[in-house]
């Protein structure tokens, strides 16, 4: 650890539940590197990050931050910290090449990284949290089809299978997929991200099999282990209309249903929303011939506990025009409003209030299960000073802000048990490439060296006293 010294956190004391989880998050293709080591096959991201002007500074994660060496190190950073949990993902492609296959196909030289990470988070009394699916697809099943084919649904519960016969016995939290949302509508829609494909049906289609793929992947490790600890990690945002007209008010209805209820209410009420399926009809997006009876069954299935990612709030307006290619499919015309608050380096604006609404929501209006915030955290343009060190206060703001955000939310009712901040590391921040810092801990690119920043040791001040204080 450096010797930076945290701003303090003002305000009165907020003191979090016992046992609450103080995290850590990342992926695998972000941090790992080693993208063609011991067996390693290719995935979507290792394809698209070759796709000329695909990713700011033609950045790829061929070595991003050379996790897949470091991780004892890392480990022992974590530990410095005073984490309690560790949220991070499995790369497909490094235990099963091909994505698909007899027991023959699995790559034992990728399993044994991750059990070598795990038993020394473990070794650490750091609580391992497994992400089955953070976008890296391999590519052989996207040549097949990808995620818009019902087959990559089945693929991916197998593959859950497999990860959780290697690690079950060390491993008691596992969330299936990240952020379905973005995996369908910026890798299918818009584009922005792996495969690149630009086509709205598409798009529709591979969010559905996204969540069936996460009901066959809960049902695979409910067998396998009927006690197992099990969620899904969406992107929830705070939706808002510009103004109080009704135009507006529909555009938010639009944008909160594409965003937050095509994902939730499938899972949480096994169904998909009404209204939702009548703009994407209605626009001719898609005749929705992907599904098929008994899917609702097999994705009303939260599992044991509901992980929510946040990073702001859509201010939306009503609009004209379709704009193409489009992550909203049927919604295009929809405008997003900036209100001038503060933003992030990612150009997010900052409004902590909006996890505070989303999880009092989930709380109020769906089944109850537990909940975890498994992302939230921001870029700012960090710079390492003359001495070594690099202070953050805007991070430690956005942060103790989220924080309090949290605490309100759980004095609201909302069964919140633990945050995970993104991220540990500075990171290959996807079409961002290394552009875009949002680590608690610097990572010198050419150097891999890290340097904790002062929202680490703020961090760890946080966790040692299990809540904000005064000093
Ligand atoms: C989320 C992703 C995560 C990271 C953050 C900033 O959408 O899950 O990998 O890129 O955004």
């Amino acid at each position: 650890m450096s010797t930076i010294r945290p701003a303090p956190v003002t305000g009165p004391a907020l003191g979090f539940p016992t046992g609450f989880r103080w995290g850590g998050s990342t992926a695998a293709y972000q941090i790992e590197g080693a993208a063609t080591e011991d067996g390693r096959g290719r995935s979507i991201w290792d394809v698209f990050a070759r796709i000329p002007g695909a990713i700011a500074g033609g950045d790829t994660g061929d070595v991003a931050c050379d996790h897949y060496h470091r991780f004892r190190d890392d480990v022992a950073l974590m530990a410095g910290l005073g984490l309690t949990a560790y949220r991070f993902s499995v790369a497909w492609p490094r235990v099963q090449p091909s994505g698909k296959g007899p027991a023959s196909s699995v790559n034992q030289a990728g399993l044994d990284f991750y059990r070598r990470l795990v038993d020394e988070l473990l070794g650490h009394g750091i609580e391992p949290w497994v992400t089955l699916y953070h976008w890296d697809l391999p590519q052989p099943l996207e040549d097949a089809g990808g995620w818009p084919v019902r087959d990559t649904a089945a693929r991916f519960a197998e593959y859950a299978a497999l990860v959780h016969g290697a690690l079950g016995d060390r491993v008691d939290r596992w969330i299936t997929a990240n952020e379905p949302w973005c995996s369908a509508f910026l890798g299918y829609g818009s584009g922005v991200h792996a495969p690149g494909r630009r086509d709205g049906a598409a798009a529709v289609a591979a969010a559905h099999h996204l969540l069936l793929g996460h009901g066959l992947a809960v049902q695979a490790l409910q067998a396998a282990r009927p006690d197992v600890e099990v969620g899904l990690a969406p992107n929830l945002y705070a939706v808002s209309p510009a103004t109080g007209t009704d135009a507006d008010t529909d555009a938010a209805r639009r944008i909160d249903g594409l965003a937050n209820r095509i994902i939730l209410d499938p899972v949480l009420r096994g169904r998909y929303p009404e209204d939702v399926l009548a703009d994407l009809t209605a626009a001719e997006v898609s005749d929705l011939g992907h599904l098929r009876e008994g899917d609702l069954a097999t994705i009303a299935n939260p599992g044991t506990f509901l992980a929510v990612n946040y990073y702001s709030r859509y201010v939306v307006a009503a609009g004209t025009g379709r704009q193409l290619p489009s992550a909203w499919p049927g919604s295009e015309q929809v405008r997003f409003v900036g209100r001038g608050w503060p933003v992030t380096a990612m150009g997010w604006e900052i409004d902590a209030p909006g996890l505070a609404e989303t999880l009092v929501r989930l709380h109020r209006e769906y089944p109850p299960l537990p909940l975890f915030v498994s992302e939230n955290g921001a870029a700012f343009e960090d710079t390492v000073d003359a001495g070594g060190e690099v202070q953050d206060p805007d991070r430690i703001a956005y942060l103790a802000a989220h924080l309090r955000a949290c605490h309100d939310a759980i004095a609201a009712g909302a069964p919140l048990a633990g945050y995970f901040v993104w991220s540990l590391l500075d990171n290959f921040e996807w079409a961002e490439g290394f552009s875009k810092r949002f680590g608690i801990v610097h990572v010198d690119y050419p150097t891999q060296r890290r340097t904790p920043k002062a929202s680490a040791a703020w961090y760890a001040r946080v966790i040692g006293r299990n809540g904000l204080a005064d000093g």
